[in-house]
């Protein structure tokens, strides 16, 4: 199959048509298929790789689609919609009842939002249905944020690639909230945080970050999966300059080749074998926009073992965190 890159109207016939187009949000690069069709979806999943059994967001352009998503909408959930949408919030709420198994991996909720990127916007109320839609990698690869990692993925494996979208603002996934639990439950943490949830609706508990337990019913059926790894371990390190740098040459006195991923402010305060950055401390969206870039390039290094280095946790800093503890597999060294 060869993949066009299309405008918003040939997308739309695509999506229409029943056939799967990547398409870019403020988030990452979405993978859309009509959400009311059972044989559309599961070509996203043959395309991904993915199991059947991890549900897939869908995306509406307009309020009036819910009624075709979900059966019910909860006053905190309502509240949500008008502070946040559209932007990077999915509201897990109850579902339709002719939403396809395909789409909720046959849970009886649904994973609803309405993306803020003007071409996604555009496209979406083009084709007018809900789309559902994965982030665009190859299921175990970093969620693409650059319509070049969709090409590296997905090329020949689907119809088409909305044209022009640009680099992700972003650059992480959106915040994925339970609204079916009291309090709601932080399933994923994104860019909208903890805090302006909390500013809206009080009170919502966070789901731990777990290692991947195989457990057989988990919260967010993402979370059992092995998430994306660099080929290289990675060892996120907390610590003061001199012991991140004695981490590298105890590791290089082994015979390892090292590659670190630190700050641009901290590029040249190390000796590695290859030093890549990620924005800066003091603008965690910076940090946020390019880490999954700068993961797909570690893969593209002969190295041994990754380290990078710590950055703040709270606010926009625990997605980053609960992002970096999956690609590290949890390996984190402290110093003391
Ligand atoms: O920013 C995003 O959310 C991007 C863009 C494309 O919108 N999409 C995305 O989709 O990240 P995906 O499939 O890579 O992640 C969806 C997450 C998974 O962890 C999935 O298990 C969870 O949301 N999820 C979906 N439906 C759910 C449901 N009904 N209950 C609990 N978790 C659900
Ligand atoms: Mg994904």
């Amino acid at each position: 199959m060869q993949t066009k890159r299309v405008g918003i109207e040939e997308a739309a016939a695509l999506l229409k048509n029943g056939e799967v187009v990547a398409f870019p949000t403020e988030t990452v690069y979405g993978l859309g298929a009509d959400a009311t069709s059972a044989v559309a979806v599961s070509k996203i999943f043959a395309a991904k790789g993915r199991p059947s059994d991890n549900p897939l967001i869908v995306h509406i352009g307009a309020l009036e689609q819910l009624r075709v998503v979900v059966s019910e909408i909860p006053d905190v959930a309502r509240a949500l919609m008008d502070a946040f949408w559209p932007g990077p919030l999915t509201l897990i709420l109850p579902k339709q009842e002719n939403m396809p198994r395909e789409v909720t991996a046959g849970l009886s909720t649904v994973g609803v939002r309405m993306p803020s990127h003007p071409l996604a916007l555009a496209l979406l109320r083009e084709a007018g249905l809900p789309i559902a839609a994965p982030s665009a990698n190859v299921s175990g690869r970093p969620s693409p944020t650059a319509e070049q990692h969709v090409l590296d993925d997905l090329e020949g494996k689907i119809a088409g690639i909305l044209a022009e979208g640009g680099v992700a603002e972003i650059g992480l996934e959106s915040t994925v909230l339970d609204c079916t639990t009291k309090p709601p439950t932080i399933l994923r943490p994104g860019a909208v945080t903890k805090a302006e949830l909390e500013g809206i609706i009080g009170a919502v508990d966070t789901l731990e970050v777990q290692e991947d337990s195989g457990s057989l019913a988990p919260k967010s059926p993402g979370m059992k999966y092995k998430h994306y790894a660099p080929s290289a371990p990675m060892t996120i390190v907390r610590g003061s300059e001199i012991f991140f740098q004695q981490v590298i040459w105890e590791a290089q006195s082994q015979g390892k080749r090292v590659g670190i991923l630190v700050a641009e402010e901290n590029r040249d305060r190390y000796e590695a074998d290859v030093v890549l950055t990620c924005g800066t401390k003091r603008d965690l969206s910076t940090i946020a926009r390019r880490l999954y870039d700068a993961l797909r390039e570690l893969d593209e290094h002969a190295i041994d073992v990754i380290y990078c280095e710590g950055f703040p946790e709270t606010g926009l800093g625990e997605a980053i965190w609960n992002r970096l503890l999956k690609a590290s597999e949890h390996r984190v060294l402290e110093e003391g």
